[in-house]
């Protein structure tokens, strides 16, 4: 949430900047702004809307250093004053996070004073230059440990070639160049332009020069950061002819599904030595990850035969969570920066619980923090709605629940790869339009299931509301009578997903109930005796079968497409949502 890049030691770094920021744009894209410097004076612009609108700003932008931010509003609207970057004297800023004391650090310090944004990152470009006495590092020993709350800050300063980087909570990586040195807030934005980065720890700040890095640890001492392979391709980042980035990533769900069981098979040991002894599993996430975790929790049930709760992270850290050493608590973020997801992982790792990461970030913070990593390989997602991440999830749940429970993970990732073909097809061949056209017209889409078949409708529920903006909501079949059916009229759509046949007339009931309210209904199943019973009734959406535990797979691309299909039709932008943001890096 919020982009970073810079560069510096780079001809036109401004252009360089603006260009990458627009890859970053899934991190916020409310305002934009870049700073550069150029023999020691500092100029920017910044702007309220998207990157491209700082365009035609380059041109007054010289210099071969520049730092620049695309942002998710947290304090402050969003507005030209309140982009990024902030600057005061000799410093200008960019931020990531937030500073929770910003009101009383600027009564304390700049009191009667007239700042000139609302945002809480302003204080920091103040204290800055407050402290200055000529030595950066002096300065920032000053500064930041004033600061609370969280914060990845890329800093440039009048007097200073280069770039200063500080990070506390919030995700900042620096990029290795011939004669030069970048920074960014993900790996994607210096995807192709270096093949090697360092990952700053908590505490660390960073000087970038075009004559190498120097990390400093949180006491302000000189120290090393090791050099990783930047795994970002830039290929990654291209549509492919593609309209949007959510249909070019529901059609990798196949590879995804694929590369994450095969990745799988490589980790499996190591997975298996934290799962060793566990009497009692927790799932946690937020959002598409909560929801990856409700399906988990029925394959590690159903497989293992151990209780599992699932919890979503921001609300479990709060609970004075009870572990033992013998709970493994597994928490599930694409990004590995969710700000809840994240400290609720910390939290339970210094309780005593192990702690396994399922995530598509191997350098993240939860990474880093967990026991062990079980490798989504979904590979860079950038719509911000989760798809192919929430696939390659589910296909790493499966493989772990098999692993707790002893059994083949080959077989597993076998009956992954049939799945991953049959989805293949699916996505050529489910034709859609008819309903998303009724959901786009529609007062309410309810989408409702039992068991593994709910799951998926609460997911097809989050998807639809996030980029169609259509009221939605996800319930277990059998509880519509229990209250929901009230809200069932003409103008309301249910999605009724039924893929286990065991189950399959229970839903049905459901479906009846519904018609008889006058309410449209269509029904994603592979059952063939639902779609002769309901034929006629309902709208149906017959898919192939990929058996009982596979099912949601296939079921949760359809929810995928109908989500983007209804977005389409109703003129959003399904890769950024209003109001949203990929990588909730703050509470
Ligand atoms: C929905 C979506 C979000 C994320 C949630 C957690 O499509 O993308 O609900 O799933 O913000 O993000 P990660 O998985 O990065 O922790």
């Amino acid at each position: 949430m919020c982009g970073i890049v810079g560069v510096t030691g780079v001809k036109g770094a401004s252009g360089v900047v603006y260009k990458r920021l627009s890859l970053l744009e899934y991190r916020g894209y409310d305002s934009a702004g870049i700073a550069s410097l150029d023999n020691g004076k500092i100029s920017f612009c910044k702007r309220r809307g998207r990157v491209f609108s700082l365009a035609g700003d380059l041109k007054n932008l010289h210099g071969d250093t520049a730092i620049g931010h695309t942002r998710w509003a947290t304090h402050g609207k969003p507005s030209d004053e309140n982009a990024h970057p902030h600057t005061a004297g000799k410093f200008s800023v960019v931020h990531n996070g937030i500073i929770e004391n910003y009101s009383a650090l600027k009564e304390k310090f700049f009191s009667g004073v007239k700042f000139f944004s609302e945002t809480d990152t302003e204080i920091v470009a103040r204290l800055l230059n407050y402290f200055y006495d000529g030595d950066i590092l002096n300065t920032l020993k000053k500064t930041l440990p004033l600061l609370q709350g969280s914060y990845a800050l890329v800093v440039i300063c009048a007097d200073f070639d280069g770039i200063i980087v500080a990070r506390h909570k919030n995700p900042v990586i620096v990029g290795y160049g011939k004669n030069c040195a970048y920074t960014a807030s993900d790996l994607s934005a210096l995807a192709g332009l270096c093949t090697e980065i360092s990952v700053l720890e908590d505490g660390d700040t960073a000087f970038l020069t075009k004559h190498g890095i120097e990390f400093y640890n949180s006491e302000f001492e000189r120290t090393e950061r090791s050099k990783r392979e930047n795994p970002a391709q830039s290929a990654e980042l291209e549509l492919n002819g593609c309209p949007h980035y959510m249909l070019k990533e529901i059609r990798e769900v196949p590879s995804s599904i694929i590369k994450t069981a095969d990745a799988y098979i490589c980790t499996r040991d190591k997975i298996k030595r934290y799962l060793t002894g566990a009497d009692r599993i927790i799932i946690t996430g937020c959002g598409t990850a909560y929801n990856s975790g409700l399906i988990g929790k029925r394959y590690i049930e159903s497989f293992a035969r151990i209780p599992v709760e699932v919890e979503t992270a921001g609300e479990f850290r709060y609970k004075q969570p009870i572990v033992t050493k013998n709970t493994v608590v597994i928490a599930i973020s694409q990004s590995g920066e969710t700000a809840d997801t994240v400290e609720a992982a910390r939290l339970v790792k210094s309780l005593g619980a192990k702690v396994i990461a399922v995530t598509n970030s191997p350098y993240s913070e939860l990474t880093r923090i967990a026991d062990a990593a079980v490798p989504v390989e979904a590979g860079q997602e950038i719509c911000v709605a989760a798809t192919k991440s929430y696939t390659g999830q589910l296909s790493a749940l499966y493989l772990l629940a098999l692993t707790l429970a002893d059994k083949d993970e080959k077989e597993g990732a076998e009956a992954l790869k049939v799945a991953a073909d049959i989805i293949a097809r699916t996505i050529e061949h489910t034709d859609i339009g008819t309903l998303a056209e009724a959901c786009a017209r529609s007062s309410g889409v309810y989408f409702i299931g039992r068991d593994l078949d709910f799951a998926v409708a609460t997911e097809g529920s989050l998807k639809l509301k996030e980029i169609s903006y259509v009221p939605s909501e996800g319930y277990p079949a059998g509880e519509l009578k229990h209250g929901t059916l009230a809200l069932i009229d003409i103008k309301t759509v249910s999605v009724c997903i039924i893929c286990d046949g065991e189950l399959a007339k229970k839903s049905e009931n459901a479906v009846e109930q519904i018609i008889s309210r006058k309410g449209k209904v269509a029904v994603i199943t592979n059952v063939p005796e639902t779609v002769n019973r309901l034929k006629g009734k309902a709208e149906i959406i017959e898919i192939e079968d990929c058996g009982k535990f596979l099912s949601p797979l296939l079921s949760a691309v359809i929810v995928q497409l109908l989500a983007y299909k209804t977005a389409l039709l109703l003129d959003r932008d399904p890769d950024k949502p209003r109001n949203l943001a990929k990588s909730v890096t703050v509470e």
